[in-house]
Formats: structure tokens, sequence, C-alpha cells
């Protein structure tokens, strides 16, 4: 029998023949049964305005935003929530029933999420973070973590200038920069070691960083999933630190998205991850 389409989804990027995201809400779609359709769209970042634009005639209610979109889109967005804005960058649109676009920015939930989900033991009371990096995925890991309620982060990237400019704009006192040369040295006594960057990816040089200054209970997380076990994490279960791969910020990000577009709560559940790591 031919499922009956009602609802109309899906991601926009360019390109977007690499994005998960298609595979990650097909297997919720098909899980709950839901009639529902969640499609790739590739577009040029000088036709983004346009493509927005046309989701009203396109009867596609929600959408969600990857490279290079995520930051330009918040100009052409009706409303904003607050998270989205102090991240600057949007990553899910709902369209709302008079045509208005709406941005949130779930990337956040997804890190922290994933955070206490694989690593049960973390807790920000009195925790100090060291975040590697000071892209759009640092902007995430720092706004959920000084919302959950760290203590402090210290912010390490290979060119200071872009780690000051994020520790004036957050303008928190939680947050310090320091140099990229003595990074192995800043995470003594961190209870947090998040890798950020695109090192580890495959392709790119690892993460080099010295974690024996680092204390054995720190939790260390890598947003890298492909692989899932990056040679951070590889020196982190080594030494018995409790670790956490960037799969699960990718899957814990498209929940809220999911719920929100066919009104039921998507399960992340191992078959999940296993049908994921199958489309790498
Ligand atoms: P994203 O939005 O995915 O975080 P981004 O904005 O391009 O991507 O940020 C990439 C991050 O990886 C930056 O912190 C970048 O450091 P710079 O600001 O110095 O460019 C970091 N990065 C990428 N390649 C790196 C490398 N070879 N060594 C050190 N840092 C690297």
């Amino acid at each position: 029998m031919i499922k009956e389409v009602t609802i109309k989804t899906g991601v926009v990027g360019w390109p977007i023949s690499h994005s998960l995201s298609p595979r990650l809400h097909g297997y919720w779609l098909d899980k709950y049964d839901i009639p529902g359709e969640y499609l790739p769209y590739a577009v040029k970042p000088q036709a983004l305005g346009e493509f927005l634009k046309s989701l009203v005639k396109k009867q596609i209610t929600g959408l969600n935003l990857t490279v290079p979109h995520k930051e330009i889109a918040l100009e052409f967005l009706d409303e904003t929530d607050e998270v989205a804005r102090r991240i600057g960058a949007v990553n899910v649109i709902t369209v709302q029933k008079d045509g208005r676009l709406f941005g949130r920015n779930t990337d956040g939930i997804g890190f922290l999420t994933n955070l206490k989900t694989s690593a049960p033991t973390w807790s920000p009371n009195g925790a100090a973070a060291v975040i590697i990096g000071a892209g759009g995925a640092a902007r995430a890991a720092i706004v959920s973590l000084l919302d959950d309620g760290i203590s402090e982060i210290r912010l390490i990237n290979r060119t200071r200038r872009r780690a000051e400019d994020l520790a004036e704009i957050y303008n928190d006192p939680r947050i310090t920069v320091r140099d990229w040369q003595d990074r192995s040295k800043y995470i003594s006594g961190a209870a947090l070691l998040v890798n950020t960057t695109s090192l580890g990816m495959k392709g790119q040089p690892p993460l080099d960083i010295d974690l024996s200054e680092l204390p054995l209970a720190a939790v260390v997380y890598d947003i890298v999933y492909n692989p899932l076990e990056t040679s951070l994490l590889k020196q982190a279960k080594l030494r018995g630190n409790p670790y956490v791969d960037g799969l699960g910020m990718l899957l814990y990000q498209a929940v809220p998205a999911f719920q929100s577009w066919f009104g039921r709560m998507p399960e992340v559940d191992p078959g999940l991850r296993h049908y994921i790591l199958e489309g790498l």
C-alpha cells in the first residue's frame, strides 16, 4: 500500500548528499509509521533566501539547516528563539500556520543530552570544562554548558582571536581564553574536555594533546563521529577516563525537531545508532 504523505519536511545544505539526517528521520518515520516525508534539498548559499520564502508554497512545514546555512539563515526568519540567537545559528525551522518561519537551535540540547546520557557521572557543579575550538559547534557547547550551570570554561583555539571574540560575545566571568600551544597543561583539574574542532575526523590529522594532566574522572567528549572512536577517545579509553563520542549529539539534536513536526517524541535506541553507523 502506498503511504499517504501528509507532513513534508527535510534538510537544506550545500552540498547535501553526505547528510545523515534523511536516514535519521526516515528511521523514526518508519518506526512510528508516520505518514510524513523528510527529503534532502541541495541549495546554494545565494539561493537560501528564495528557498525559505518558497516553503509555504511547497507545503514544507519543517526544515533542518546544515552547512553552510545555519548562521546566515537567521536573517531570513520571522522569529527565532533566544538560544538560537545566542548560538548565532539556526538548525531547525518550523513553518507556522500563518506562514511565518520560526527558527531554533537544538545543537546545544543535542550536545548536553548526549553528555548526560553517555556519561551519567557528569555533574556541572564546581566543574571546569576545557573546550577546544571556537566555531559553531563550540558555541553550541558553550551556551548549553553555561545554561546548565558549569563553574568554569577554559576556551582554547588555534586562532586565539576567535576564542577571544566568543569570550567577548558571551561576556561571562566563567569563560577564560587559554593558549593553544599550552593545551595539554590547561586540562589540569578539569572535569570535562571537549573537542569541537574537525581534528580527528576521517581525512584530518588527530587532535594532538597529552592527557597526562587530566584527572581520571574527567569526561572526554569528542563531537567527531566519523570515526566513532577518534585517537582522542582511544587515549581516554586507555587511561580509563569516561568518554563520549559525537554520534549521540547528532541523534539527540534531531529529537526536539521530530517531536515538534510529527507530534511524537522519538527514541534514540541502539538500533538507530547501528543504522546510522551503517550509513557513514
Ligand atoms: P564548526 O562550525 O563545525 O565548528 P568552523 O566554524 O569551521 O566549524 O570551526 C572549525 C574549528 O576547528 C575552529 O575552531 C578551527 O580553528 P581555527 O579557528 O584556528 O581555524 C578548528 N580547526 C580546524 N582545523 C584545525 C587544525 N588543523 N588545527 C587546529 N584547529 C583546527
